[in-house]
């Protein structure tokens, strides 16, 4: 593997396993002990969209691996995109600087315009409503670490289903396994249906639900996401659905106890902060996941 642009390119569970395992090395290691498969390269963050936890866990990922960062923050107003100059171009300059490229950009398909001009590995951290692989990675990572397998699991996706690119990625990792998925959204952010087709020829089971109230006893993993406000047309469609799964009390309180709740992050209102020390809270976990999964990924595309 030479880039990392699209979940589709993980569809070997023994690869997963291998990843997997490796994060699992770095997460017991003492940092003082990690391994530096990465010494003497550097890697370019390339963000043309916000980012905490992707591009700083990355950048952090790289030099506990002995790798050294450049980086260009809010790459589409600093960098010479904002005068006018091509992604194609930008990565054609970057590759001579960088033996790697992480690029997060609101263009589906950015990653992939970049991997079709570059000559060292480009890595997709979010392309739009496209696709996250690396955070589908660490979201697979932490239901196996937390639940020891994904086969059997009812797992609840809920919110922005339409435009959630981590969703999109996470059920393409999803369908290799044998979990039923329910789908939580308001009609309007459901997930698309080309997404659906994949899951049907895949033969997972599925449900389509606009209330959760049914199935959140059942459920043993419950993925919220943050409704993808920079991605609506109006402001006032966006009001219209911002309220719709809030994981407040009484939903708490229909929730087994036996339930993970997880959160790509940033998230706005829906989970409240009063939840983060219930014990099926592991979101914080899931973000430092994120660090030890970049550490594994970026050993195996530089190592194999
Ligand atoms: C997500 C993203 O950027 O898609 N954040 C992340 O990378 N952890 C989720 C989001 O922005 O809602």
């Amino acid at each position: 593997m030479k880039h990392a642009i699209s979940v589709k390119q993980f569809q070997d569970k023994s690869l997963l396993d291998k990843l997997f395992k490796s994060a699992s090395k770095y997460q017991a290691l003492n940092p003082k002990d990690y391994p530096k498969p990465l010494a003497n390269k550097v890697v370019s963050t390339l963000f043309y969209e916000p980012s905490t936890r992707t591009r700083l866990s990355f950048e952090s990922a790289v030099q506990h691996v002995g790798g050294n960062i450049i980086s260009t923050e809010s790459a589409g107003q600093f960098s010479s995109a904002a005068k006018g100059e091509t992604i194609e171009d930008t990565i054609r300059i970057i590759e001579s600087y960088a033996d790697a490229i992480v690029i997060r950009h609101p263009l589906v398909g950015s990653a992939e315009l970049a991997a079709k001009v570059s000559s060292v590995p480009i890595i997709n951290a979010g392309d739009g409503a496209g696709e996250h692989p690396t955070q589908a990675l660490l979201d697979l990572y932490t239901i196996q670490k937390s639940k020891g397998s994904v086969d059997g699991l009812k797992i609840g996706l809920v919110g922005d289903l339409l435009y959630g690119r981590t969703v999109h990625s996470l059920i393409q990792l999803l369908k290799l396994y044998k979990p039923t998925l329910y789908f939580l959204a308001p009609t309007e952010l459901q997930l698309s249906k080309k997404y659906q087709i994949l899951l049907e020829e895949a033969g997972v089971k599925f449900e389509i639900l606009t209330s959760w109230d049914s199935i959140l006893p059942e459920l043993d993993v419950i993925y919220m996401t943050r409704i993808q406000k920079e991605r609506f047309k109006s402001i006032k469609d966006y009001e219209a659905v911002k309220n719709s799964f809030v994981l407040n009390k009484s939903a708490q309180k229909k929730l087994s106890n036996n339930a993970i709740v997880m959160h790509p992050l940033p998230r706005v209102n829906e989970i409240p902060g009063t939840f983060d020390d219930d014990p099926r809270a592991i979101y914080f976990q899931q973000a430092r996941n994120g660090l030890y999964l970049r550490m594994a990924l970026l050993e195996y595309i530089f190592k194999g």
